[in-house]
């Protein structure tokens, strides 16, 4: 066991990946020694103190190779600090503290495998046309016309950078 911190994340867009790398940042400012990789890059984690995973959120909820990651790794993951955390569009909404508790239940099924130390809910990025399938360009450009969200960037880097700052203390054995 070495005494690196693995932060992993599965991405579709890119802008989950932007999270890790800014949580790998502040964690790695504070002494840490980090890796952060994508979910498909790692095949072990036995030799790191502790795993912070994290994926965006697809029709409520994580991307299926994150599922399949915590659940590949359960026995391992159960062993050390586990901390998750999620990236979606609900809130970035003007409203967003009001659907806070709902977003969090997206994390159940997470919990369900290996309860984490902390969990991070952020907001994430959203540009409509690199989205590949016309069905979901379609019902994003509903929902943006709708005023239910604006597309662009709305990963708050404060609140990113202060939940890692938290995560720190609850990362060690
Ligand atoms: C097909 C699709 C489905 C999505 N479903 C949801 C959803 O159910 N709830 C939500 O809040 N955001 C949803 N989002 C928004 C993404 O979670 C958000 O854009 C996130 O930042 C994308 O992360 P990525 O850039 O790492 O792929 C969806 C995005 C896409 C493309």
């Amino acid at each position: 066991m070495n005494e690196k911190v693995l932060v992993t994340y599965a991405s579709r867009f890119g802008s989950t990946a932007g999270v890790a790398q800014a949580i790998g940042k502040t964690l790695a400012e504070s002494g840490v020694q980090v890796d952060v990789l994508a979910m498909q890059d790692v095949k072990d984690v036995s030799g790191y103190r502790a795993v912070v995973t994290g994926s965006a959120i697809n029709s409520g909820v994580w991307l299926p190779e994150a599922m399949q990651f915590v659940q590949t790794h359960q026995a391992a993951l159960r062993s050390k600090p586990f901390a998750a955390f999620l990236v979606c569009m609900t809130l970035s909404m003007r409203s967003a503290e009001n659907y806070r508790s709902h977003v969090a239940t997206w994390l159940e099924p997470v919990r369900a495998l290996v309860r984490p130390v902390k969990e991070g809910l952020f907001a994430g990025a959203l540009d409509i046309a690199r989205i590949p399938s016309f069905g979901d360009r379609l019902k994003f450009r509903l929902s943006v016309l709708f005023g239910a969200w604006k597309e662009g960037d709305h990963r708050d880097w404060d609140a990113i950078d202060a939940w890692a700052q938290e995560l720190k203390p609850l990362l060690a054995l």
